[in-house]
């Protein structure tokens, strides 16, 4: 995509999940566009900068901050931590996730609850906090969620995962309408089939699975990863500041209609 390269100068971002291989890809972008972004995940922070460092990063734009989101207090450390550096946060990705395989009526409910944690408090948590700090810091920021086609479309298998990010987009939803009048505005990004993280490990070791989304993509390929920071530079970027209570689909056309 075309930006100028100084689109988003000027911002902080800070990105949960940021480690992982669509978060990579995103914090690339953001930065390359001129953006300082605190990058947090729950990966050992050798781990995260050795991935970040791979992706070829602007050190000097890019702090990584290791935390587990799903409990507050870690959330406020972060939010925190995440100033000293950079300043006030104008942008959250609340973009931390899981996922987990297995039929609904043998589904763990331990796993169930992990998911949930993972998707959808942590992003409520991370969501709540920033948007406190940014009243306070008298800023006129963003909150996006990352969610997926799925959760409008029942996939196989992933139910705890789907209802996740169904009720992703309806918090997204709630914080854009209780927030707009503050200048808080609130997206999501909802990706497809990502050749890329969570989708290509199933992609890998299920036959099942590739078998059914090999059928499921109407473009008829894998999900390029720069699709999905497109659409974050895209929502970052001043050319979408009217956007609020959107969720910004970019799969491929994997949502039109049951291939499967
Ligand atoms: N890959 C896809 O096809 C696809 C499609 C639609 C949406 N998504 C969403 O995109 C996001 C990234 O997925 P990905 O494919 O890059 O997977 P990934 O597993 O590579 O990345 C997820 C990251 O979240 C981190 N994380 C997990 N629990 C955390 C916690 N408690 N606190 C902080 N970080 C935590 C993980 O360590 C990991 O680095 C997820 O929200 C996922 O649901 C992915």
């Amino acid at each position: 995509m075309t930006f100028r390269e100084d689109a988003l100068a000027g911002q902080h971002i800070v990105i949960s999940g940021g480690a992982g291989a669509i978060g990579v890809a995103v914090t690339k972008a953001l930065s390359d566009h001129g953006a300082r972004v605190t990058v947090n995940d729950i990966l050992p922070r050798e781990e995260a900068v050795l991935r970040l460092e791979a992706a070829g990063v602007l050190k000097d734009r890019v702090q990584y901050i290791h935390a587990d989101l799903t409990n507050h207090e870690n959330v406020d450390q972060l939010l925190e931590q995440a100033r000293v550096n950079f300043g006030p946060a104008h942008t959250l990705c609340c973009h931390a996730g899981m996922v987990q395989a297995a039929p609904i009526i043998e589904f763990d409910d331990g796993l169930w609850d992990q998911i949930m944690d993972v998707n959808l408090k942590a992003a409520y948590l991370l969501a709540k906090a920033g948007a406190r700090a940014m009243l306070s810091d008298s800023v006129r920021g963003q909150i996006i969620f990352t969610t997926s086609w799925v959760g409008a479309v029942p996939w196989p298998d992933i139910a705890a995962y789907s209802a996740s990010k169904a009720a992703m987009n309806m918090l997204m939803r709630s914080f854009s309408r209780e927030l707009a009048a503050q200048g808080i505005r609130a997206n999501a990004v909802a990706p497809g089939i990502v050749g890329a993280g969570m989708a290509l490990r199933q992609w890998e070791t299920e036959p099942d699975y590739r078998a059914r989304a090999s059928k499921a993509i109407p473009l008829g390929y894998l999900q390029p990863v720069e699709s999905v920071a497109d659409a974050f530079l895209f929502l970052c970027s001043p050319a979408a500041s009217y956007m609020t209570g959107s969720i910004l689909l970019v799969d491929g056309g994997c949502s039109l209609y049951p291939m499967d």
